[in-house]
């Protein structure tokens, strides 16, 4: 029995035959992630999941090390490795700048 993955901002819900990753069923959908390495270590497809973390396996070693890297909060995952395997909402908006790597604001008293 399938599953449901819904994809926002679009809110596009896809059935889901087998546990695959969040990008596989991206890309097999025509939605756009944008992603690198594909096994967890570059960071650039993080995503919020918005319902269901836990019908997505957990982050191996190698995923927890690069959500670390990004001070990634506890709602958010790397598609290419983020395997679900039952209904999940995933917030896919592109992100400008990482958490807590974007431009500091500066202001200056005068
Ligand atoms: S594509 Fe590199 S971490 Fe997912």
């Amino acid at each position: 029995m399938g599953f449901v993955v819904r994809f926002l901002p679009e809110g596009k819900a896809i059935e889901v035959e087998k546990p695959s990753t969040l990008l596989e069923i991206a890309l097999h959908h025509g939605l756009i992630i944008s992603f690198g390495c594909g096994v967890g270590q570059c960071g650039t497809d993080l995503v919020t999941i918005v319902e269901g973390m836990p019908h997505i396996l957990p982050p191996t070693p190698s995923e927890q090390e690069t959500l670390a890297h990004l001070r990634a909060g506890p709602d958010e995952r790397l598609a290419c490795v983020a395997t679900a395997t039952g209904d999940v909402t995933v917030d896919i908006s592109p992100r400008l700048f990482p958490r807590g790597t974007g431009p500091e604001v500066v202001t200056t008293d005068h």
